[in-house]
């Protein structure tokens, strides 16, 4: 244990996603969430009871609060460097949903200001810190396939649109397939290969409007206004490449693909966007081999217990701010790369980080 207790969370956003978070944070021993704000303050209300937390209101309130040291942000992609500047100003550490931001300079302002103000920002996604993707880079990281060579990603599905109540986000600059699922292949890639140096694209949309599929307002048609398919070539500045497909526009759903060819064998990791799942190994010539992976799956929110511990002085901060923009930043260089349809080279980096040692657990009480 480190000392000075659980650190006290506030949420802003009380959303979609906010359930799957409240469910783990409330339960996590190193967090303790005390209020939720949305700029609907009855659904803040509606949450936070269903999931015990004690006050609900408006952002203004949850930044007033000084029992809050983290804020937590699942608002929607556009109002993400709005809300997290506020919570610098006011002096709390920012866990951010992704993508980051959805331009560049916000991104990079929010993270000088966090800098001065010497608080800490963390982005989504935090699956790179669960027990299938750590089980991965601890086997690539001691040689179990060679050399990491190449790699290939598939994230293909009929839309979000048909679950999703309130889905315009998603097909709006901020969201489609690219800045709404890459970030979990990305950042997963980035994990293996390090910083991205550059990218071609191409895009596409099979539609320009869809129809809401469920929730109260099914049957309600909205404009698509982003590519919904794309498909990339990424390099890293290290060396590595690897190819992506990004689509919303698939009647044949197929997700969860990353696989990574080395000299030696191919491995195929847990789906990026979940938190655990088995690793597969090809040596050449022979099929898959599954390698089962244990450990404390956490689920959403493990990011902001890894933030909290770096805030109680504990341990080093993994999924940062800096990870999240260079993720935003490649995510933009293939949007550029499809409107330009010329390669774009990705200039921003981050540190890399070790791979987790096989005990970090985030269901235990370390500060
Ligand atoms: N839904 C998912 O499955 C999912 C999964 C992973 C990540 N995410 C990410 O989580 C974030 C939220 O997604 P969601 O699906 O929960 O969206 P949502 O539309 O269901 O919820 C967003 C909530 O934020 C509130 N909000 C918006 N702007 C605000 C502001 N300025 N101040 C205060 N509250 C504000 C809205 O009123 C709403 O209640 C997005 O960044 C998304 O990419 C969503």
């Amino acid at each position: 244990m480190t000392g000075g207790g659980p650190v006290g969370v506030g949420v802003i956003g009380a959303g979609k996603i906010s359930e799957q978070y409240l469910a783990n944070m409330v339960a996590f021993p190193d967090l303790d969430v005390r209020f939720v704000a949305d700029l609907v303050t009855e659904r803040a209300a509606a949450v936070a009871d269903t999931y015990g937390v004690p006050g609900a209101g408006t952002v203004p309130d949850v930044l007033a609060r000084d029992d809050v040291e983290i804020i937590v942000n699942l608002t929607i992609p556009i109002a993400h460097a709005d809300v997290a500047s506020k919570a610098v100003a006011a002096g709390k550490h920012v866990w951010n949903e992704k993508p980051f931001t959805v331009d560049r300079q916000s991104g990079r302002t929010l993270l000088e200001h966090a800098r001065s103000a010497g608080v800490l920002i963390g982005c989504a996604p935090d699956t790179f810190l669960g027990p299938g993707l750590q089980a991965a880079k601890r086997m690539i990281d001691r040689g179990d396939i060679g050399q990491p060579l190449t790699a290939s990603v598939v994230f293909q599905t009929p839309g979000p649109h048909r679950w999703h109540p309130n889905p315009d986000f998603l097909y709006q600059p901020g969201g489609g397939p690219l800045l709404d699922m890459a970030p979990y292949y990305l950042t997963a890639l980035t994990q293996i290969f390090g910083p991205i140096a550059g990218v071609a694209a191409l895009g596409s949309s099979a539609s320009p409007t869809r129809t809401i599929g469920a929730g109260p307002r099914a049957g309600e048609v909205f404009d698509v206004s982003v590519p919904t398919y794309v498909t990339a070539l990424y390099d890293f500045q290290t060396g590595g490449i690897a190819q992506a497909t990004f689509s919303f526009d698939s009647p044949l759903q197929r997700v969860g693909v990353l696989e990574i060819a080395g000299t030696d064998a191919t491995l195929a990791t847990s789906d990026p966007n979940k938190f655990t799942g088995d690793i597969r190994v090809a040596k050449s010539g022979v099929e898959w081999q599954t390698v089962a992976v244990t450990g404390a799956e956490g689920g959403r929110g493990i990011g902001a217990v890894d933030m909290a511990r770096a805030v109680r002085g504990g341990d080093r901060h993994r999924a940062t701010g800096d990870l999240g923009l260079h993720v935003l930043d490649a995510m933009l260089a293939t949007a550029d790369s499809m409107e330009q349809r010329t390669f774009v080279t990705v200039e921003s980096v981050f540190e890399p980080v070790d791979a987790l040692p096989e005990d970090w657990d985030p269901t235990q009480r370390v500060v």
